[in-house]
């Protein structure tokens, strides 16, 4: 009795999805994990916290991470390769997190695919100090390529704090709203946080994620999970209809 009553108290508290859909765990391609030990050590903590997927989304930058889909995919397989023969079982797929510019445009208008998850979900995100001119076009032209485009941590641009007219514009052109878990753990300041609980309120948000890109997210995610993630009871998202 004791017994169980100890290992149920040292279980962790299952997140409210088991998946993960944005995150930075391809060693060495972007900002987020640097070396496969690394990525195994914190691919192993999502699963230590009851995650049985992960969608992993490297940054795909014109200016700072050229990634290719090539280059992803070849990462994606060493990684599963390193989790299988270290004996972890979990689901490790990989799609891109575009930073809305010029060369995102290109992309979207190229030859080549874009990395997508789900039903052709495309993560992207914007730059923290304004909102591109080209936000409209770049979501008509993934609309028009038959792309589902969701945009990365809504919460964290504040400058829709003061624009939520455009924010709605976007959700009524179908645009996804994904929002980090740690925006309402106050990992990125009190501004973000009110910001996250409030388009969390208004039923905005469709998807959430880590955007986890070392171990220092991790353990703020552990925490925050642990702690009751009191702030998502009620709320469903689209993470487990991936
Ligand atoms: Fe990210």
């Amino acid at each position: 009795m004791l017994g169980s009553l100890f290992r149920s108290k040292k279980k962790s508290a299952p997140p409210a999805f088991a998946t993960d859909l944005h995150s930075h765990l391809l060693p060495g391609i972007d900002d987020g994990v640097q070396t496969m030990e690394e990525a195994l050590e914190v691919i192993k903590g999502f699963k230590n916290l009851g995650y049985q997927r992960l969608i992993t989304t490297p940054h795909i930058m014109h200016d700072y991470y050229r990634n290719t889909p090539d280059i992803i995919q070849n990462k994606l397989a060493a990684v599963r390769q390193a989790l299988a023969d270290a004996g972890i079982e979990i689901e490790l797929l990989a799609a891109a997190e575009y930073y809305l510019d010029e060369y995102f445009l290109e992309l979207i208008g190229g030859e080549e695919p874009l990395l997508t998850f789900g039903n052709k979900y495309v993560l992207f995100e914007l730059p923290f100090l304004s909102k591109p001119m080209i936000l409209q076009e770049a979501v008509f032209a993934l609309q028009t390529k038959g792309y589902r485009p969701v945009l990365a941590h809504v919460e964290r641009y504040l400058y829709f704090g003061q624009d939520a007219d455009s924010l709605y514009d976007l959700h009524h052109a179908g645009v996804i709203f994904q929002l980090n878990l740690l925006s309402l753990a106050g990992f990125y300041g009190k501004e973000v946080k009110k910001q996250a609980e409030k388009l969390l309120k208004a039923g905005l948000i469709g998807m959430v994620g880590s955007d986890c890109h070392n171990n220092r997210h991790l353990m703020a995610l552990g925490k925050f999970l642990h702690a009751g993630a009191a702030v998502l009871a009620g709320q469903t998202f689209l993470n487990d209809t991936l």
